[in-house]
């Protein structure tokens, strides 16, 4: 069978789109603070500014967890390690943050 120059129009089509939308995941990655490690995102000041304060940033970079997770991580923080009570609308910054950048990731599990 022939291919019809429609058939082969459309495939290249869809091979080009593809193709674009995997550079385009390449390209977009995440930006990372060269002093920190964080990731530059929503988020990234208000976390770096309540989580550095007595430890490194690595420590949060190197934990993962989910949202109830980092919650629990700093109710801990408060209530063993002194933190201050954070206002709710920055602790869901920070919850977002966190469990976005810092959650489970499906290569966790491999
Ligand atoms: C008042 C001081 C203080 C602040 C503020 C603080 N931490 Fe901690 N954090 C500690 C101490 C002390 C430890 C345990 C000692 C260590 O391992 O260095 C710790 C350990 C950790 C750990 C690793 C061990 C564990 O318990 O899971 C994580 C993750 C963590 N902190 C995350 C955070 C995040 C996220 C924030 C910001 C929301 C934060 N910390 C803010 C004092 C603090």
């Amino acid at each position: 069978m022939r291919y019809s120059i429609k058939y082969v129009c459309t495939q290249f089509s869809v091979f080009v789109f593809t193709l674009c939308v995997f550079i385009s995941s390449l390209t977009a990655q995440d930006k990372i603070d060269e002093e920190t490690g964080f990731i530059i995102a929503k988020g990234f000041k208000i976390v770096n500014m309540a989580c550095t304060l007595c430890h490194s940033s690595q420590i949060v970079i190197q934990s993962r967890s989910d949202r109830e997770g980092w919650l629990e991580t700093i109710r801990r923080m408060q209530a063993e390690e002194g933190m201050v009570n954070l206002d709710p609308e920055i602790e869901k910054e920070i919850l977002d943050y966190l469990s976005t950048y810092y959650g489970w990731r499906s290569d966790d599990f491999e």
